[in-house]
């Protein structure tokens, strides 16, 4: 029983290593969470600092997803309960992260990291699907929902209702909570589209 702990807190530790917090301080000696939208993600690093350090957020974050799987079915021993809670602990330590006075991202760059590694052909089309809505409508925060909820239908469709189906509705739940700014914007027309102006670069 103490391994899978200590995966689970150790997944939570990794999960709080906020890379925009720390790559907007290095590189600019500035708080990320004080301009553009104001979340410690990638979209956010877009609009503040540009594309190079975006692609490295999003890369970084989405690596953190499989090291904590990866971390979770090694010290779980092969267990899908195990692999799915250390995924989950890392997506809450991004969001809530322990370094940073708990005020992190949104989760959907870690989301994709731990979806893909759990289950990668659900996470697969709801990523195809989830792009296009960006390309389409330029709204980041909506085809990050999509993804997370379609993940979650897709695994429904296999009706395999194990810890993979389970964790990705608790997912689902967090990144719709993360969101929820975001959705009454989008609802306004007031939200933030890729490319436009929404956030000021430093
Ligand atoms: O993953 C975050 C994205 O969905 C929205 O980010 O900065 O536009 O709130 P932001």
């Amino acid at each position: 029983m103490i391994f899978p702990i200590i995966a689970t807190i150790a997944c939570y530790l990794l999960g709080s290593v906020s890379f925009s917090v720390v790559l907007a301080k290095a590189l600019k000696g500035i708080d990320i969470r004080q301009h553009g939208s104001g979340n410690a993600g990638a979209t956010n690093t877009l609009r503040v600092l540009g594309k190079g350090p975006a692609i490295l957020v999003l890369v970084l974050d989405v690596l953190k997803g499989i090291a904590a799987v990866w971390i979770g079915r090694w010290l779980g021993d092969g267990s899908e309960w195990i692999a799915a809670i250390c995924g989950i602990a890392a997506i809450i330590g991004h969001n809530w992260p322990l370094y940073f006075r708990f005020r992190g991202g949104k989760g959907i760059a870690t989301t994709i990291g731990v979806m893909a590694t759990l289950v990668f052909f659900p996470a697969l089309y709801a990523g195809i699907i989830a792009i296009l809505s960006i390309v389409f409508t330029r709204y980041v925060s909506l085809g990050s929902l999509i993804f997370v909820f379609l993940t979650s239908v897709f695994l429904a469709f296999t009706g395999e209702f194990g810890p993979y189906f389970w964790a990705s509705l608790i997912i689902c739940v967090f990144a719709f909570w993360r969101h929820r700014t975001n959705i009454v914007k989008i609802a306004q027309g007031k939200e933030n589209k890729l490319g436009s102006k929404g956030g000021k670069r430093v």
